[in-house]
């Protein structure tokens, strides 16, 4: 039998190419390769991209650079580049660096041992197409190794939103969800496999409407009752969400179901409507602080957790303060910020532009009430008794570290307790970025 190849895979920006990229490692365990975490003794570097914003791409040719010395020592080394990069530029990328010999869109990963065998050819392979076979249907009969406790699970994929910043339309294409079966199926396939909590992912997850079982599209919250019924997967989360789609049913499941976690990222970019409006948000602050009410009836406790873009074109002080005055009245338990940064071939890339220095004194202004509300969430759970799942050892002997329901971590000392493991834990201190507790039951 012929040596496996090593194959290093680095990913990028958000969870689903987390997702992805594992499905990719598989896909090419089928082609022989095997994982390595290291670029210096592979023989295929795949970097698996985001274009988010600007710097996600500028990153990515700077690792390619980087490479350089190992495909000049091995030239028979191939450099594959994958995910949102690889479908908004394409070929430019191998002109850019033409040492690059792949080139992949994220819908067209399954191709992946084929695109390998052009190579080994000798040849470049390009694949960015929106293919109309499933993807996800080639990548079932994947190795039952086991996994950690906590994992992702892709249901729903693109995005019709168009926000007028956000290149996710053009990258990952349209909303399509996945038939509850298949669902179903890899979530007791990865409950099998050790897993405990799962996270499905989504551009727009709550605009979920996969084809079930009965011949007719579920929800996002139908899918989860589903969920809940398969027997050792004790929890369940989904991101990310837009608030248009917080639908009645799935505002309920999080009173309702035990297994979905007291915890919701609903982005909301900015609190100014007139923002929000040149957002194509199609939104307003008031609607979305009256949603937020109507989460918190079903479940009082829940921690949210949104996105904001500073210096989106055109934002005045105002339109800032507004931000503000959102963010004071919702109190994020966490959050993610960015300064606005253009997208080629999206509408706001087109406008007038507000200077840099604005946008960074805007963002460190934000980023201080946000971490302001976050300390003030997290130093509120000591005293209580949260639930935890172990994830892994911590730094000092004895110490175990999770998750809790609100997505703290949690460190143990003394934790007689495994990886995977659930326990109820008494928070006694918080600290810088965690909690610290003492199990009180098992
Ligand atoms: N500039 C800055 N932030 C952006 N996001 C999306 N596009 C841009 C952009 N052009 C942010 C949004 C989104 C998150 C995933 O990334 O806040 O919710
Ligand atoms: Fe991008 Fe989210 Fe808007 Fe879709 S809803 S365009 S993914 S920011």
């Amino acid at each position: 039998m012929s040596k496996a190849k090593r194959l290093y895979i680095k990913t990028y920006g958000c969870q689903m190419n987390v997702y992805d990229s594992e499905r990719m490692a598989e896909a090419m365990g089928g082609a022989g390769y095997v994982e390595t975490d290291t670029p210096d003794d592979a023989d295929m570097i795949l970097l698996n991209t985001c274009h988010i914003r600007e710097k996600a791409a500028e990153k990515v040719y700077s690792e390619l650079g980087r490479f350089k010395g190992l495909k000049e020592a091995k030239p028979d080394l191939k450099i594959g580049v994958a995910g949102c990069v690889a479908q908004a530029e394409g070929q430019e990328i191998m002109r850019r660096q033409p040492m690059v010999d792949l080139v992949v869109g994220p819908q067209s990963y399954h191709r992946l041992p084929e695109l390998e065998a052009k190579t080994q050819e000798g040849a470049k392979a390009l694949d960015t197409e929106f293919p109309v076979d499933d993807k996800f249907d080639t990548l079932r009969h994947r190795p039952k190794a086991k996994r950690g406790p906590t994992a992702f699970l892709t249901v729903q994929e693109g995005c019709d939103k168009f926000c007028a910043f956000c290149v996710v339309p053009y990258t990952r294409g349209a909303e399509v969800s996945r038939p509850v079966g298949r669902i179903v199926e890899e979530a007791q396939d990865l409950v099998e496999r050790g897993v405990r909590e799962i996270t499905l992912l989504g551009q727009n997850v709550n605009a979920y409407h996969g084809a079930g079982p009965d011949g007719v599209d579920w929800s996002l919250a139908k899918l989860i009752w589903e969920l809940d019924k398969v027997d050792g997967l004790e929890r369940i989360r989904f991101t990310t969400s837009h608030p248009n789609d917080m639908t009645d049913d799935l505002i309920e499941a999080h009173g309702a179901c035990a297994k979905l976690m007291p915890y919701l990222h609903l982005p909301v970019q900015s609190g100014s409507d007139r923002i929000l409006k040149r957002m194509n948000r199609s939104h307003t602050a008031e609607s979305y602080l009256r949603l937020i009410e109507r989460i918190r009836a079903a479940r009082p406790d829940i921690v949210l957790s949104g996105d904001f873009i500073v210096g989106f074109p055109e934002e005045s002080e105002q339109d800032f303060q507004d931000t503000i005055d959102l963010i004071e009245e919702v109190k994020y338990g966490y959050a993610y910020s960015f300064k606005y940064s253009t997208r080629p071939g999206t509408p706001a890339a087109e406008r007038d532009q507000l200077p840099e220095d604005v946008k960074t004194e805007r963002l460190h202004r934000l980023q201080a009430r946000i971490t302001h509300h976050q300390r003030i969430i997290q130093d509120d759970m000591v005293g209580r008794t949260v639930s935890v799942l172990f994830e892994k050892p911590g730094r000092l002997p004895g110490q175990m570290v999770g998750k809790s329901d609100y997505l703290h971590a949690v460190h143990v000392a003394d934790a007689d307790v495994g990886i995977g493991q659930l326990a109820q834990v008494e928070i006694i201190e918080s600290g810088s970025n965690s909690l610290a507790g003492r199990i009180v039951s098992k």
